[in-house]
């Protein structure tokens, strides 16, 4: 780490061609105003004690004190830290090997069912042991880090038995993220012959009670093979009767529901959605559940992407995540989802960024000090290697980022 990482809490970054972040200081942000990007040109931002104390035209910047750390933002634009709202990073070993099937013609159906998939990552989950997984989910925040991502969820889900899925969940908070319970992602092998009304009796009486003194949220895969949605209902209310937020993986491959019970619920959002047809859209587009897109599972699966157009033009709030995970989306790069989002869902930069920054912290009931670059907020900045922003969606798949402050200290970077 360079000199810049100094003693000194006052960090300000100068000469930045551009500032861009969402302006005011609502979340979450719909239609018209998901595109309400301000940009500031000629800006610095000055950062005090982990947090944002100043941003503005670097020909106004008041004389300060000596003590500051000064980064010269010349030829470079910041935005705020990227919040990555859905991933499953804690997870041990990987399935290349899958892949390679993969590309050969499997499809991911077909290798669940056979046992592999979700359940092939239980294995290896389940034998990495508490410090293994930490190290596991250390190396995988780095790649994060290093694509702008300065908060971050991670899903438990790949135990599925009481003691790996409460690892998870520890070893999550203990990295900073943000837990969500995932017990009800698929059905284990001790169960198949009992199934999966019985698993979910299991989730709700031995693990809920000690799940939900770690966890933020629940979650669930409604799916066919995984849990309809009368199993989700109850295991969703046992959740937020016990104080979880309510998440949920929906119309990834069948709209089964997921959506309704999202609303009737009062979940806080629905991912995925590459399935969802026009009663859907309306539905979500009239609630305050927010549509998680993850453009990067359906490139990887080689599956129709998400109808974010529609859901925006609708009026629905969205926001952007990589689904990083070892099978369905081996990608921990917003900037990478940012360029898919362009390209692929039909969403301007201004609406990739806005879903990826506030939207995605509200998600995670952070938008009140993370998404922003704003006076209060916290100081997670990532500075992009470009006089414009919007290379963060245009550089598809280069080395956009340049820097990331985290808390107001150089976290990933080289620049001084
Ligand atoms: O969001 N679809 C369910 N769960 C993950 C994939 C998990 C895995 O394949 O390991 C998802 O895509
Ligand atoms: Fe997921």
């Amino acid at each position: 780490m360079t000199s810049a990482e100094a003693a000194s809490d006052r960090l300000l970054i100068r000469d930045l061609a551009q500032v861009a972040t969402a302006d005011g200081r609502s979340a979450p942000l719909r239609g018209a105003s998901l595109r309400e990007v301000a940009v500031i040109e000629n800006a610095y931002v000055l950062c005090e004690g982990g947090h944002i104390a100043a941003v503005g035209a670097t020909a106004d910047l008041p004389a300060l004190p000596a003590d500051v750390t000064e980064i010269d933002g010349r030829g470079l634009s910041a935005i705020p830290g990227l919040v990555d709202c859905h991933t499953h990073a804690c997870f041990a070993g990987d399935r290349v090997g899958e892949f390679a099937l993969r590309a050969a013609g499997a499809t991911y159906e077909e290798l669940h069912a056979a046992g592999g998939g979700i359940l092939s990552t239980v294995r290896a989950t389940r034998s990495a042991g508490e410090q293994g997984l930490a190290a596991a989910l250390a190396r995988h925040r780095q790649w994060m880090l290093a694509s702008g991502t300065t908060a971050f969820e991670a899903k438990s889900g790949y135990g599925l038995d009481r003691e790996t899925e409460l690892a998870q969940l520890r070893v999550v908070r203990a990295a900073g993220g943000v837990p969500t319970w995932l017990g009800a992602h698929a059905l284990p092998p001790e169960f198949s012959e009992r199934g999966a009304d019985e698993y979910v009796d299991f989730l709700i009486q031995e693990v809920l009670p000690d799940a939900s003194e770690v966890a933020e949220a629940a979650d669930v895969f409604v799916e066919r093979g995984a849990f309809d949605v009368p199993q989700a209902r109850r295991y969703l209310t046992a959740c937020l009767q016990a104080g979880l937020a309510l998440r949920l993986h929906g119309d990834q491959f069948t709209e089964l529901g997921a959506i309704d019970l999202a609303v009737e619920l009062g979940a806080r959002s629905v991912d995925h959605l590459e399935a969802t047809g026009a009663n859907g859209i309306a539905t979500l587009a009239s609630s305050d559940v927010v549509g998680v897109l993850l453009p990067a599972s359906a490139l990887f699966l080689g599956r129709p992407m998400p109808p974010a157009r529609a859901l925006v033009d609708a009026g629905a709030a969205v926001a952007l995540a990589t689904d990083f995970n070892p099978g369905s989306a081996f990608c921990e790069s917003l900037p990478l989802v940012c360029a898919l989002a362009c390209t692929q869902l039909g969403l301007s930069p201004e609406e990739a960024l806005v879903a990826s920054t506030v939207n995605a912290a509200h998600v995670l009931a952070r938008a009140d000090r993370k998404g922003r670059i704003a006076p209060g907020f916290d100081a997670d900045i990532v500075l992009l290697e470009a006089e414009d922003w919007r290379y963060l969606a245009y550089h598809l798949a280069g080395p956009v980022v340049h820097t990331v402050v985290e808390g107001g200290r150089i976290a990933w970077g080289s620049r001084a």
